[in-house]
């Protein structure tokens, strides 16, 4: 297999609403199969993220942190798959067919993916939250193989998202 190319960004947040509008522009370009993982300390925004994208994917009423549940389904424009993985172990994690979900026909949205590393799939946006002080964060994001990487190529910076995640110049 060709090694898929692959694009890194660091993103900066300065404040809730700039995480939620980098949510809401990524949410723009969803299809049926996209893989989004999200990875950071407690606290760092993934959930709160996870929220501002399923209310930009058009999910009505509130989206938690699946801690407890693994995985909820909500339904939008797009069937959107919330994964929280923090508190199985990679085996068990194989026997939630996680697969069916990534190749299904919504959205996946999988946060703390860094302990299933090999129950991934090979393309997806990786965006891992780090607290840099006060409300910023410093969003690394990784696009891997195609759509993902071009994503992250695009991606405007913070300050050139409007509070809808269009782009300022209003090419989406
Ligand atoms: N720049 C920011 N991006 C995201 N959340 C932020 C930011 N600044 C402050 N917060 C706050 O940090 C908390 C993040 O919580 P949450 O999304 O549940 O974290 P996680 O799911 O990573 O454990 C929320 O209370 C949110 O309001
Ligand atoms: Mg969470």
């Amino acid at each position: 297999m060709q090694a898929q190319p692959s694009c890194r960004r660091e993103w900066i947040s300065r404040g809730e609403a700039d995480t939620v509008a980098l949510a809401e522009y990524l949410a723009r370009r969803v299809q049926p199969g996209t893989v989004i993982t999200l990875d950071g300390d407690l606290g760092a925004g993934k959930t709160r993220f996870s929220q501002g994208f399923a209310a930009a994917l058009g999910v009505k009423g509130v989206v938690n942190s699946p801690t407890f549940t693994l995985i909820k389904e909500y339904e939008g424009r797009l069937p959107l798959y919330h994964m929280d993985v923090y508190r199985i172990t990679q085996d068990e994690a194989e026997d939630l067919g996680l697969d069916e979900y990534f190749e299904g026909s919504g959205v996946s949205l999988v946060e703390w993916a860094s302990l299933i590393p090999d129950l991934l799939p090979v393309n997806r946006l990786s965006l891992r939250i780090e607290h840099a002080g006060g409300d910023s964060r410093i969003i690394q994001c990784e696009g891997m193989g195609s759509p993902y990487a071009q994503w992250v190529d695009e991606l405007p910076q913070q300050g050139e998202l409007k509070k809808n995640g269009e782009p300022e110049d209003g090419k989406a």
